[in-house]
């Protein structure tokens, strides 16, 4: 089958280990299914692994991808949970010391199958296309638990997202404007700051810019250019979620803010299956839905890869095998 696979891993020039050509198709597996995949969504995550992030050598060649959405072996529309957790886990999976996400340990979702457990399954909802379904496994997810399970923000509060452009900053806008949450963001680029205000955003910002008044929460996944920005950023008591770190993960900790502000520096990781069943549902009853800055063939995967490693995202990258 046609896959998208990293091949080598290279810090420097992620884009060298990339390769797009046959692999063998999925071994069936006890208590794993196949999945049909109709779309899959790249993440920032497909990049890291390219670089050697998460992505051991001796698991190479491995195919990429954690997002899809397609057709299992009964013939049922299906979005895949991208989280494995040892199979006598018990409880929430991303707190499972020997989870990996698809793509890490087990072939992604860039390929015309993918094998995953079967308790990895979420009905789609008819409502969503495959398209939309498939954005909503890491970027949507790990957006849903950081606002809603992680900051636990109310509606009327206000949240500072950083970085505009990206698949997750773009789910957390989409999500807390649902929920009734003033949401202001931050963006390097003045075009994708009023397109963010477009795709509901209440306020638009340079980064580091001076805000109207302190927020409750801020969302994190720019990490080192927009840390210190994010703790200046909080009320007395307020929340920093974090979880990724595109711009490095060692900025200053101004401990001292921390403490005397008794602010709250929290981490979050991906989500449950049962979030993930809770945001699909979400989706499809109250009509938000991901958005997609393009859909590309397989094949052309490359250029989708180009755009993610350039910064020029506004949304997500679709893949369609
Ligand atoms: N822990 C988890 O479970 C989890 C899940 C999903 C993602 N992540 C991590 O979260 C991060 C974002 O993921 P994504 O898929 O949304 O990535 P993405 O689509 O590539 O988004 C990158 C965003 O970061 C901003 N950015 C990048 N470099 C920057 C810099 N030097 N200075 C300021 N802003 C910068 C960009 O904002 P502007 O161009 O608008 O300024 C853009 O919005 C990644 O590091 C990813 O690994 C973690």
């Amino acid at each position: 089958m046609l896959a998208a696979y990293a091949a080598r891993l290279d810090a420097d020039d992620p884009l060298s280990a990339l390769e797009l050509g046959e692999r063998p198709d999925p071994e069936p597996r006890e208590s794993w299914t196949t999945v049909t995949v109709r779309a899959a969504s790249l993440n920032h995550h497909d990049v890291w692994s390219l670089r050697g992030v998460g992505l051991a050598a001796e698991r190479l060649p491995m195919i990429l991808g954690c997002d899809a959405a397609g057709v299992d072996e009964n013939g049922d529309e299906v979005v895949v949970h991208a989280v494995i957790s040892d199979p006598d886990w018990l409880g929430d999976e991303t707190l499972d010391p020997r989870r990996s996400l698809l793509s890490e340990r087990h072939p992604g979702t860039l390929a015309e199958k993918v094998a995953v457990p079967r308790h990895n399954l979420v009905p789609k909802p008819a409502e969503l296309s495959f398209e939309e379904a498939a954005c909503l496994p890491t970027a949507w997810l790990t957006a849903d638990r950081m606002l809603f399970t992680r900051a636990g923000v109310a509606p009327g509060a206000t949240v500072l997202v950083q970085g505009a452009g990206g698949g997750v900053a773009t789910a957390l806008v989409g999500l807390a404007s649902a929920a009734g949450v003033r949401v202001w963001v931050t963006s390097r680029s003045e075009e994708k700051r009023a397109r963010v205000l477009e795709l509901g955003a209440d306020g638009a910002f340079e980064p580091g810019a001076r805000l109207p008044e302190r927020v409750d929460a801020v969302m994190e996944t720019v990490g080192k250019a927009t840390w210190g920005h994010s703790l200046r950023a909080l009320k007395p008591g307020g929340t920093l979620v974090v979880s990724g770190a595109t711009s490095g993960a060692d900025p200053p900790a101004d401990l001292a803010r921390v403490f005397f502000l008794q602010l709250s520096v929290v981490g979050s990781t991906m989500g449950t299956r049962d979030e993930l069943q809770r945001l699909a549902r979400l989706c499809a009853e109250k009509g938000v839905r991901p958005l997609i800055q393009q859909a590309l063939p397989l094949a052309q995967a490359r250029s989708g890869f180009e755009a993610m490693l350039a910064g020029e995202l506004f949304g997500k990258i679709v893949i369609i095998p």
